[in-house]
Order: structure tokens, then sequence, then C-alpha cells
């Protein structure tokens, strides 16, 4: 069954093309990595996905559900780190994660206990008592994460869950995933650490400037970019990208001459 639907999904912003007819389906119980560098469109995407942002043309679906159709219906199913993390800073942690759960219709009892085991996993007990404006970066979006989670959703978007988290912290959210993709959990996250999207993944998408380049296992993607047997997803990655070797040697010829 396909979980997540992008048809012909497109964002103009000012004139320019964010996001531009990109055509994706990941499969219930995928692990589907997006990859692409810098203001490629990976949140542009995941927003148009999930609800947050209205596309200028085509259609998001989740499991089947138009999410700018039926949002409500939809959103029952998703589970959502956005880049923005859109925290209510005024609330604890632990008030903002129970909330969270309230909000999703969990009974009272339940979402307590669920917020406590999230507050372990997340190494946030400590810190559970205290307004989330006090929160370091890394605080708040562990914090996100954990209320993204507190309901099981079926379909798990996190953009660039591991960005400004500590190792520590890494190893116990790559655990948690792990189990939730074990669980049949659906899971569609962003990424710049090619080392962990090589390790969870079944899937990949590689995006360029608002275009889907590739797809397909890493196996496939080697493939295709002809790095070779023993390639790490990085050669992919810069393959794919067209920022391999070349175009290493193009931006050393014109790299900060106040260095030298
Ligand atoms: N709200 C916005 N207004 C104008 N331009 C935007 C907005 N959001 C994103 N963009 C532009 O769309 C492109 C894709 O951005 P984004 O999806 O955030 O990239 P990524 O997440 O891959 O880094 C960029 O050129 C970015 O500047
Ligand atoms: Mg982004």
């Amino acid at each position: 069954m396909i979980a997540i639907e992008a048809s012909n999904l497109t964002r103009q912003f000012d004139g320019k093309l964010a996001v531009d007819h990109l055509n994706l389906t990941v499969e219930t119980g995928e692990f589907f990595g997006f990859l692409g560098p810098n203001g490629a469109g990976k949140s542009t995407t995941i927003n148009m996905l999930v609800g947050l942002l209205r596309p200028t043309a085509g259609v998001a679906r989740i499991a089947g559900i138009d999410i700018w159709q039926q949002p409500l219906a939809a959103k029952q199913l998703l589970g959502v780190l956005p880049e923005g993390l859109n925290l209510y800073e005024r609330l604890t942690a632990r008030e903002f994660i129970r909330f969270v759960g309230a909000m999703y219709g969990l009974p009272d009892s339940e979402s307590r206990q669920r917020t406590e085991e999230l507050l372990d996993l997340m190494d946030l007990q400590e810190d559970a008592g205290k307004l989330i404006v006090d929160f370091s970066q890394g605080m708040r979006k562990k914090t996100a994460l954990a209320a993204a989670m507190i309901h099981t959703p079926r379909v798990l978007f996190l953009d660039e869950p591991f960005e400004g988290i500590d190792a520590i912290s890494r190893r116990a959210i790559h655990n948690v995933l792990q189990r939730l993709r074990g669980r049949g959990t659906t899971i569609f996250f962003s990424s710049h650490i090619l080392e962990v999207v090589e390790r969870l993944c079944t899937r990949i998408g590689v995006i360029v400037q608002g275009r889907l380049v590739a797809e397909g296992t890493i196996s496939e993607l080697r493939e295709m970019a002809q790095t070779g047997a023993n390639s790490t997803l990085e050669d992919v990655f810069l393959r794919t990208v067209g920022a391999d070797a070349e175009a290493g040697f193009a931006t050393e010829g014109r790299a900060l001459s106040w260095l030298d």
C-alpha cells in the first residue's frame, strides 16, 4: 500500500520554482531518505506533503487521502518534525508533549505515561519542567521529536532530525527510528548526514533545484552514478548532484584568495 504520494507537486515562490512537478511514492513500511543540497526544495516538499504549505499545483496524498482536500483525516495518520519546530515556548517540555498527546485524542493517563517514556528516551527528564523558551536548539528538537511520535503515527515526517543533536541523543533517536520501522511505521526524512541515511534508509530520493534527479536503493543509485561497488553514499550523492571531483577542482580554483 502506498503511504505517501506526491503527484506533480509544485511550489513557486516569487516566480521561482522551489519544487518543480515532483512525483514520488513511498510504500508503507519504507524508510525513505530525502537528500539534496541546501535550498534544493526538501523542506518545501515536506511542508506540502504534511499540509503546512499549500502547493501551487499538484496533489499530496497520505495513505491515499488528499491532505489538502481532507486535512483532518490525513493529519491523524501523521507525525511531523517540521524545520521550524513550531513549539509553544511558554510551556514546559512535559506540558507541551502532553498537550500534543491530548490534541491527538489520547486519554489523559495514556498521554502522561507516554510523555514520561519519551522524556526518558530523549534524555530530557531533568529539564522537563523548564520552559521551552529556555531550551537549547538540540533540546527543542528532541522535544519536538517526542511530540511528533506520541500518537504512534503511521507515517512520520522528519525534516533534518539529526541536525544540532549531540552524538548520545543521535544514537537514541536512531534506535527509536529503527524500532518504529520494525513496527511498520513509514518514515520520510531529510538529512545531510549521509552516514545515517546510509544506515537507516530502504530507499533514497535526491532533489536538486526542485527536481527529483534520482531515486532508488543505495545500490541502484550507485549503479546509476557509476561510482563503483565500494563507493560511499557521499560519492554517489556528490556525483548525482553534479558536484563530483571536477566540480571540486573548480571550487578549489576559486577558493578564498585571502586564505592563501
Ligand atoms: N517562504 C519562502 N519564501 C520565498 N522563498 C522560499 C520560501 N521557502 C523556501 N524558499 C526558497 O525555496 C527554495 C527551496 O527551499 P527549501 O525547501 O527550504 O530547501 P531545503 O530544505 O532543501 O534546504 C530555496 O531557494 C528557498 O530560498
Ligand atoms: Mg530544509
